[in-house]
């Protein structure tokens, strides 16, 4: 796919809840904000809420992107504890990571899950829509379940959307690991080809290609350049290996080699 080639990669880091503290969240910040990203690849930080404004607030590259990592599904009104799309917004979020695994296993449902694709879309944000399979059958049946989660997720949202829809497959066997439990990038890639045609009669073909496709799942230096070309990502979603600015600077420098 010659078009896909051509469009920059994206390296999507998942903070998660970490660090303790906004004074260690911008010491971290200043280290990876100090990293040289090669041509052809942005970042996205999806932090704590909480860091959202005091760290956007200190950036001024274009280079690199806020996302929250989760959010309520609502405008305004009588949600206690709850965090809108455009609170988000109005903080310097572009974006936010919406049904990640680990929401999913604090009860997070498929419809709840749609809810904040849509508020996501309506506030002006990117949607960064986590898919993924809690374990691999040798039927394909976690082929239904990633579509099954693609077809609930993306319920009345219009081709026109497709360009702020980024897809993130999450097996979650392979999160939080080391680089050798993660997927193989040939395995990548075939569910990359499934999520596209699972997207073309939503959106129609040109759209469904616009959406990006990440991986993530123990993405470290040693396997990120592999998965990149071979698996034929847009980019990564990158958890643990985010965390430490020597390992995360790997990374980065692996995706600058794969875009080439
Ligand atoms: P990991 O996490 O890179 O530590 O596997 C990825 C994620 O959960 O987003």
């Amino acid at each position: 796919m010659e078009g896909m080639q051509a469009r920059e990669k994206l390296i999507v880091a998942n903070w998660k809840m970490n660090p303790a503290t906004l004074r260690d969240a911008r010491a971290l910040f200043q280290k990876i904000y100090r990293l040289s990203a090669p041509p052809r690849v942005a970042l996205m930080l999806a932090l704590p809420s909480p860091y959202l404004a005091p760290i956007a607030a200190r950036s001024t590259s274009k280079r690199v992107t806020f996302a929250a990592q989760d959010l309520f599904p609502g405008t305004i009104g009588s949600h206690t504890g709850e965090v809108s799309a455009a609170m988000l917004a109005s903080v310097g979020a572009r974006a936010s990571l919406i049904g990640h695994s680990e929401r999913r296993a604090l009860g997070e449902s498929d419809e709840s899950v749609a809810r904040k694709v849509r508020a996501t879309l309506d506030a002006g944000l990117t949607a960064v829509l986590c898919i993924g399979e809690r374990e691999r059958d040798a039927h394909g049946a976690y082929l239904a379940t990633l579509g099954g989660q693609l077809a609930s997720a993306l319920t009345g949202i219009t081709r026109a959307h497709a360009k702020r829809i980024i897809v993130a497959y999450e097996p979650i066997w392979a999160i939080g690991k080391s680089a050798s439990a993660a997927m193989k990038p040939h395995d990548v890639h075939q569910v990359v080809v499934f999520v596209r045609k699972t997207l073309t009669p939503l959106f129609g073909p040109t759209a469904a290609r616009q959406v990006r496709v990440l991986y993530g799942g123990s993405v470290e230096g040693e396997n990120a350049e592999a998965i990149v070309r071979d698996g034929e990502v847009d980019g990564l979603l990158v958890g643990h290996t985010s965390l430490s600015p020597d390992s995360f600077k790997m990374i980065i420098a692996a995706v600058g080699r794969a875009a080439r």
